[in-house]
Order: C-alpha cells, then structure tokens, then sequence
C-alpha cells in the first residue's frame, strides 16, 4: 500500500514524485455557503470541551476570508476549538508587504476573535523560505543587513502581539527533505545561525511564549528527521530558547506507524521539549469513497490517541476543519476531503474519531 505525505506540495515537487503522489494546482470549488447559525452542530458538548477536560489545546488553521464571512464558520470556530492559527495572514508577504510597512489587519482580526472567545492563538511563522514578499527574496543583504531585517521583524510582530500569542512557530521548514537547510533570504545572508537567532530574538519580543522549530516528515524515521533530532539538540544544548518541535502531519492514508510517532514523541521529551501536532489533514484522492473516509478517521483518532498518551503532547491543530475551506485541492491536483467536516460543516467520520478518543 502506498503511504505519502505532503508538506507544501508545489515546490517540494521532487518529494511528491518520488513517494508517487502527483502534485499541480487544482481547481478550488466553489460553494454556496451556508451563513446562518450552525444548524449541524455535532452535538451539545463541542470538541473544545471534552478537549479542555483532557488538558489539550484543540485548534485550527483559519482562513481569514470565511472568517469575516461566514457566521457558521465562526460559530463552529468558538465552540469546537480552543485554539486558532492564522493560515496565512502572519506570514512575511501578508503582515511586512514593504520593507517600511507591516499590516497587522487581518492577524489583530484573529486575535480579537480568540480574545472575545477566550481561545489560545498558535503564531505562524516568522521565518520561512515561502510566502515572502518580493522586495525580501530579490533583495541583496549584507549578513549585517540581514540580522538586523531579521530582528526587527521578529520584534516587531511578536512584540505587537506580546502577551496575546502562546505559541509561534518561530522558525518554519529550515531542512530540505534529505535533512540539509534548505535555501532561503537567511540562510543565503546569514547562514545556519539564522535559526537560533530567530528563537533568542522572539524570547527577547515575548519571554512567555513558547517557541516553536515547525516541520513536516520528522515524526517518523528518516534522514530528515535525523536531521531535525540533530538540529534541535544542538539548539537545545547551545541555550537557544526553544520550548518545542511542531508536526505539520499532512497525511495520505494508509500512511503512518503510531509505534514510531510515540517514539519520537519520546524522544523529544527527553529532551524537554513539547511536541505539538500543528497541521492535521488527511487528503484523499477524490471522489472519497466510505472507506477512504474511514481510513481518514482512523489516522485522525490514533495520532490523537498517540498525543493523549504521551507525556509532552498538550496541542492537536488541524490544517482548517472544513472542507468547504482546505488548501488540498489548490495545491495537490485529484484530492481534496482533506478535514474532519463537509462542506456544510458536517462532521465526517474522522470528526466521530476525534470525539471518541477525547472521551475514551
Ligand atoms: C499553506 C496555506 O494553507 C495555503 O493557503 C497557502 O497558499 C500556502 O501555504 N506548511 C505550512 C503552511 O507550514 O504554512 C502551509 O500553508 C501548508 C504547508
């Protein structure tokens, strides 16, 4: 059985061919929203309940559009989960458009969301090779320059919100896929020591925030994670304010071993850092059918179960919780039904999952 999993699809192309998943941009459709209140609620105790009583943050991209649009949207939001992270609007190209500009517009509209509705905020992410604005990736910087572009956009963002954000994925995806850095403003300007910079500068913005290296593929066996487990230690050991290691975990059944991701899980702890589970989605190639759908549940209920169960796991952020709002088919061609609710918010058998295992 083929197992795949994806990070950002379209310029990890080579990854996605070599695992034998096809990757182009697909067709977004198009559907007729339903803007009343939720008339499909799954059931009176939401999610974000039965996750409080079991000590974990339960959260969710969110697409900045559907909410400023959509009231079933922002209703399920406030009553299924516990935590919000923005899909896009704190990364570089959105929130510092212009060397001389930031636009915190649309992050202080998730933020007061999360305050009115007294929800945690994951920050996402303050150092990227992707989504950065033209005037960064063209423009020329002395390692001095760089440093200092560096600091001050870390500043700069994490001290607007300081206070309001309890995790930030501080540094995002730093490794290529055979574990080397991958190329980027940083590690062109500065080289390898931008990572550490990033955390001491975002512990120096918010000493209570904890501080997040962010990746895909490293919660199984592999050159890259080896790689990530290198890196992270020798952060570790050098003094760099890290507080945790983020698991994007896109998944393409039949997908993962629970065995290996409990022993990295393990690992991690050992280490004394928290291992969140920050990007859950299961793409399937579509048409779904029953059983695909099944596997998708499953997947979903035993990563849950394996976080409930290990000694460092207290966050499970899924990749949007609609599939009325997912990135799947945008940027892997053919699938799609990627989250636990339908396009109208009905829970799908992966939501059933997730339910069973926060009241096992
Ligand atoms: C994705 C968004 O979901 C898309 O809307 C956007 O077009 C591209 O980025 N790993 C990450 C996320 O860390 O930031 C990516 O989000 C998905 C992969």
């Amino acid at each position: 059985m083929r197992a795949c999993r994806i990070g950002v699809p379209l310029w990890v192309v080579a990854a996605i061919v070599a695992t034998g998943c096809s990757s182009s941009p697909g067709v977004r459709r198009s559907v007729a929203h339903n803007t009343s209140t939720t008339s499909n609620a799954p059931g009176a105790a939401g999610l974000r309940l039965l996750a409080e009583r079991r000590g974990l943050l339960l959260g969710t991209a969110v697409n900045d559009d559907a909410l400023q649009r959509e009231v079933d949207y922002r209703d399920t939001l406030a009553t299924q989960f516990s935590m919000v992270e923005p899909e896009n609007v704190m990364k570089w190209d959105a929130i510092h458009p212009a060397p001389d500009r930031f636009d915190f517009t649309a992050g202080d509209r998730l933020v007061a969301f999360a305050r009115e509705h007294d929800m945690a905020v994951r920050g996402h992410t303050l150092v990227w090779k992707n989504a950065n604005p033209e005037w960064l990736e063209r423009g020329r910087f002395t390692r001095a320059q760089a440093i200092t572009l560096l600091r001050d956009h870390i500043y700069e963002v994490v001290g607007h919100y300081r206070g309001e954000i309890a995790q930030w994925d501080v540094v995002n995806e730093a490794l290529d896929d055979a574990g080397h850095y991958a190329d980027n403003p940083w590690l062109r300007a500065i080289g390898p020591d931008y990572v550490p910079m990033a955390f001491r500068f975002a512990h120096d913005a918010d000493p209570h925030a904890e501080l997040y290296y962010n990746d895909y593929d490293i919660g199984y066996p592999g050159r890259k994670a080896a790689a990530i487990l290198a890196l992270v230690t020798a952060l570790k050991h050098g003094g760099t304010p890290i507080d945790g290691i983020g698991m994007q975990f896109h998944l393409i059944p039949p997908a993962v071993d629970l065995r290996r991701i409990a022993e990295q899980m393990r690992t991690f702890a050992d280490l004394g850092l928290s291992y969140a589970i920050t990007e859950f989605d299961v793409p399937l190639k579509l048409p779904a059918t029953g059983s695909e759908q099944q596997m998708q549940a499953d997947l979903a209920g035993g990563v849950l179960r394996t976080c409930l169960a290990a000694p460092n796991c207290r966050t499970f952020n899924l990749w949007g919780f609609t599939d009325r709002h997912s990135w799947v088919p945008q940027h892997l061609a053919g699938y799609g039904a990627a989250t636990p609710m339908d396009m109208h918010l009905r829970p799908k058998p992966a939501w059933q999952a997730l339910r069973s295992e926060l009241t096992a």
